[in-house]
C-alpha cells in the first residue's frame, strides 16, 4: 500500500514509519519539523530509502498535493508535549483545525482510509475513572492546556462530520501517555524529563505530592495498536489505546532511580494548572474490537528507553 504519515518525523510518527516500511509499504512522511527532526529517521535501513519519501510541509498553511494514489493516511501532526503546545498554542490550534481539514480533504480526494491520533487529553481532568470512550470529558476550554485539548476535540468533531456527510472511512485513536526512544529529552514530558534528570544526577522534579497517577505505554505497543485500528474494518468511533497499568508519579520516579542506578534526589514542586490527577485508559473496546493489549512491561520499556537516552546526556 501507499501510506502517508503526517507528523512522520516526530516521536510516534518515526516508529510508525519504520514499522510500515518493514511491512513492505511505500511511505510518505509529511512534516514541518516544528517538534520533530529528520534525525528520527536514523534507524531506517538503507534499503528502505527507495520506498520512503519525506515531504517538508506545514499542513496548516497549504494543501498537500500527492500525485499518486494514497491508500491510507495516518494523521499524527501536532505538538504533543505540554511545553511544546504552551510555546506554540496558535500553531497547535491551527494544526488541529486547518491542518486536520486539509488532510481530511486529501483523504477524500484519494478515497484513502484516514486515522487520526487523538489523545486522552480530550477527557481533560477526568471525573470518571478509568476513562471509557463514552466519557465526554472535563476540559477547561480557556486554560493553558486548552489549545491542545480543544484542538483535538475539534479534530474529532470534524472527522465525524466528514464521516457522516461524505462517508469518509475514518478511525480515531485516543492515545494515552506513550514513551520510548526518539522522544526529545527536553520536551517536558515526564518520562524523558525523569530519565534525563536521573542520568545527569540532577534532582528528579515531581510536581505536586507525587500521588497523581499516569499509565505509560511503550511505543511499539502503540504502533501495533494504531496499525490494527487502521486495518480493522468499520470502526467509525474513537478507541482508547494505552496501557492500563497505573502508577503514581512518585513510584515511577523511584523505579527510574533503581533502573538507572542514579543517586538523584526527588524534588517536589507545585502542581501546574489543570494537570490531571488521574489518568488510566479503559481499553475494553480495543481488546474486544482489535484483540489488542499492551505487551511491554514498564520496566522493560524503560530499560530500552534509558539505553537509547544514554547517548544524548
Ligand atoms: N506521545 C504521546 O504520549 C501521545 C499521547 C496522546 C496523543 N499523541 C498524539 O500523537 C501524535 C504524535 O505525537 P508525538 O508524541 O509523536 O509528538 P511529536 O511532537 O514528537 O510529533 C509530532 C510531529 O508533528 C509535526 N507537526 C506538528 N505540526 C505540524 C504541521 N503544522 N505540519 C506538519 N507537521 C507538523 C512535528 O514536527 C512532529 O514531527 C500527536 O498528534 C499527539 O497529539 C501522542
Amino acid at each position: 500500500m501507499i501510506i502517508a504519515v503526517t507528523g512522520g518525523a516526530g516521536f510516534v510518527g518515526s516508529h510508525l514509519v519504520k514499522s510500515l516500511l518493514e511491512e513492505g509499504h511505500e511511505v510518505i512522511a509529511i512534516d514541518n519539523f516544528v517538534t520533530g527532526t529528520i534525525k528520527n529517521f536514523y534507524f531506517l535501513p538503507k534499503d528502505f530509502k527507495e520506498r520512503f519519501t519525506l515531504l517538508e510541509q506545514d499542513i496548516s498553511e497549504e494543501t498537500v498535493n500527492i500525485d499518486f494514489k494514497l491508500d491510507r493516511i495516518y494523521h499524527l501532526a501536532s505538538p504533543a508535549s505540554p511545553i511544546d503546545y504552551a510555546n506554540i498554542p496558535i500553531e497547535t490550534l491551527k494544526v488541529g483545525s486547518i491542518g486536520t481539514y486539509n488532510i481530511l480533504n486529501l483523504a477524500m480526494k484519494h478515497k484513502a482510509r484516514f486515522l487520526m491520533a487523538s489523545t486522552s487529553e480530550v477527557y481533560g481532568d477526568p471525573l470518571e475513572h478509568p476513562q471509557k470512550e463514552t466519557y465526554w470529558g472535563n476540559v477547561n476550554p480557556i486554560g493553558p492546556r486548552s489549545c491542545y485539548d480543544e484542538a483535538k476535540r475539534f479534530s474529532e468533531a470534524m472527522i465525524m462530520a466528514y464521516h457522516r456527510v461524505h462517508g469518509l472511512d475514518m478511525r480515531i485513536a485516543r492515545i494515552f501517555n506513550t514513551y520510548g526512544p526518539n522522544m526529545r529529552l527536553n520536551d517536558g514530558r515526564v518520562v524523558p524529563a525523569f530519565i534525563s534528570q536521573a542520568l545527569k544526577g540532577e534532582p528528579i522534579t515531581v510536581f505536586g505530592d507525587g500521588n497523581q497517577t499516569r499509565s505509560f505505554c511503550y511505543v511499539s505497543d502503540l504502533v501495533r495498536g494504531l496499525k490494527s485500528l487502521m486495518e480493522t474494518p468499520n470502526i467509525h468511533e474513537p478507541v482508547n489505546l494505552g496501557n492500563p497499568a497505573e502508577t503514581t508519579i512518585k513510584n515511577f520516579a523511584e523505579m527510574l532511580l533503581t533502573l538507572t542506578g542514579s543517586t538523584s534526589k526527588i524534588e517536589y514542586k507545585p502542581l501546574p494548572q489543570d494537570d490531571p490527577l488521574r489518568r488510566r485508559p479503559d481499553i475494553t473496546k480495543a481488546v474486544q474490537l482489535l484483540n489488542w493489549h499492551p505487551e511491554i512491561p514498564l520496566s522493560v520499556g524503560l530499560t530500552k528507553t534509558i539505553e537509547w537516552a544514554k547517548q544524548y546526556v
